[in-house]
């Protein structure tokens, strides 16, 4: 059996969560590979939003089990609040969720530091959510990081120790206002023997085992390629690998391993935080799409940057993560504009390319305008229902992006999903 991947194309905010509620039935296994409470995926059950930071997007199907990656980065307070508040659901977390025995902490002095961080960068942050994932994944890079699975080993309260007395000085020389740090640590270590009663295990041999069985594992991407620490908008991006490459590095399954490549993209663009973002609307028709779109952070409440979709960009996500199968969502956000903006190329000062360049400054979108619909499409279920406008940019689509659009998402409802053959 094989690993199939759902991950986002574009700058994150895609519909992940949707779409992996939707598909997961055919799942009984959702594994998430990287990032951490940066994170926002939204659901809509029984017509209540949901927002999960840390906890995979399965986790409301009956019979699932959910793990939480050795990629991942895992916030025991943050992640014991989204589990309580699941339990108060009714949702049987305990018998659904299994941890990596691998995946780091995020310590409190972790988004200290990261607001220090992004403080001292004045005019050049990141706009990072501010949830210490840059600070946790260098710690993990530089060998100094703690693992959920140090609570088996004895050595989690020292480590603790150390590496609280070494941010605390880092933080001190940023002038950073410490006076909540005991109570901050003592919450964090209460919330971490909770979390200590539920599953850990090395998920590496689980996942393969399960494989070996005959197990489809769907694996969720969070954030998306755009932010990818390697390939992304580099220094604007997350501080994880959000390809498919992150899938066989953050679940510990081989290439060989993963089967199809689920790309999934708004039929526009957004982006919440600094960096350059070539198809950016400035002007009315980007504060429609927010208004419409509710172009708001899952996770902070930011407004989402929005503009016209980015075929170049789209290109080059869907050759890093070998993308099979296209997703669109929210095209039912453009149901009322006359013409619709689809950036084809870009000009630079070296001339005009199809390629994503690897510095975006200065890169100019060269758009081509289509008709727009004009019909409402929250109430289409079916290919045949929906106006042949639409039917027009899906195939032009298609076409530019040589890949099959197989799933067309027209609400944040999972009634509202349109399949295609
Ligand atoms: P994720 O991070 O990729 O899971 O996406 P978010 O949950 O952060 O943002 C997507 C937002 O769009 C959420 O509010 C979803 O409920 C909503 N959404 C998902 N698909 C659609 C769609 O097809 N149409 C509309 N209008 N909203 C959608
Ligand atoms: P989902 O999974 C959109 C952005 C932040 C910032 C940059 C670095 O909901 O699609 P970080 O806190 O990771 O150090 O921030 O990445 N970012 C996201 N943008 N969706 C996300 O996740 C994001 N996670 C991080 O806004 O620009
Ligand atoms: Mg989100």
């Amino acid at each position: 059996m094989k690993v199939d991947v759902i991950l986002g194309l574009q700058w994150g905010d895609e519909g992940k969560g949707k779409l992996v509620d939707v598909i997961c039935p055919s799942y009984p296994i959702i594994a998430r590979f990287q990032g951490g409470p940066n994170a926002g995926h939204s659901l809509v059950i029984h017509g209540k939003k949901m927002v999960l930071n840390t906890i995979p997007s399965g986790i409301f199907r009956n019979g699932s089990t959910n793990v939480a990656g050795s990629g991942m980065v895992l916030n025991p307070v943050g992640m014991l609040r989204e589990i309580k508040q699941l339990e108060s659901l009714g949702i049987p977390v305990k018998e659904r969720l299994v941890l990596s025995r691998r995946a780091h902490l995020i310590l409190p002095t972790h988004p200290l530091l990261d607001s220090a961080l992004e403080q001292v960068k004045g005019d050049d942050k990141i706009g990072s959510t501010l949830k210490g994932i840059g600070p946790a994944y260098s710690d993990k890079t530089a060998r100094q990081g703690i693992r959920l699975g140090d609570l088996d080993n004895g050595r989690l309260e020292p480590n603790f120790r150390e590496q609280i007395a070494r941010h605390t000085n880092e933080l001190m020389r940023f002038g950073a206002d410490l006076s909540q740090l005991d109570t901050l640590c003592d919450e964090w270590m209460r919330s971490l023997d909770e979390i200590a009663t539920y599953t850990r295990t090395d998920t590496e041999f689980y996942l393969n085992n399960e494989l070996d069985r005959g197990v489809p594992i769907l694996a969720e991407g969070a954030q998306g390629t755009l932010l990818d620490l390697e390939f992304g908008s580099y220094p604007f991006v997350t501080s994880s690998h959000t390809t498919v490459a992150g899938v066989c590095s953050g679940l510990g399954v081989a290439p060989h391993r993963i089967g199809k490549v689920m790309g999934i993209f708004k039929a526009y663009c957004t982006r919440v935080g600094s960096g350059p973002f070539p198809t950016e609307l400035n002007n009315e028709t980007g504060e429609f799409l927010r208004q419409t779109g509710h172009e708001f952070g899952a996770t902070t409440g930011r407004p989402r940057r929005c503009g016209w979709i980015d075929l170049p960009a789209l290109r080059y996500a869907i050759m890093l993560n070998g993308v099979t199968d296209l997703i669109m969502t929210k095209a039912d956000v453009l149901s009322e504009l006359t013409e619709i903006g689809v950036c084809t190329h870009y000009r630079t000062s070296a001339g005009q390319t199809s390629h994503l360049p690897a510095d975006l400054e200065g890169v100019e979108p060269v758009f081509r305008m289509i008709p727009g619909w004009h019909h409402s499409l929250t109430e289409s279920t079916s290919e045949d229902s929906l106006p042949p406008q639409l039917l027009h940019y899906i195939d032009l689509l298609e076409e530019e992006l040589n890949r099959p659009i197989r799933i067309v998402s027209v609400g944040p409802d999972r009634r509202q999903t349109i399949h295609r053959g």
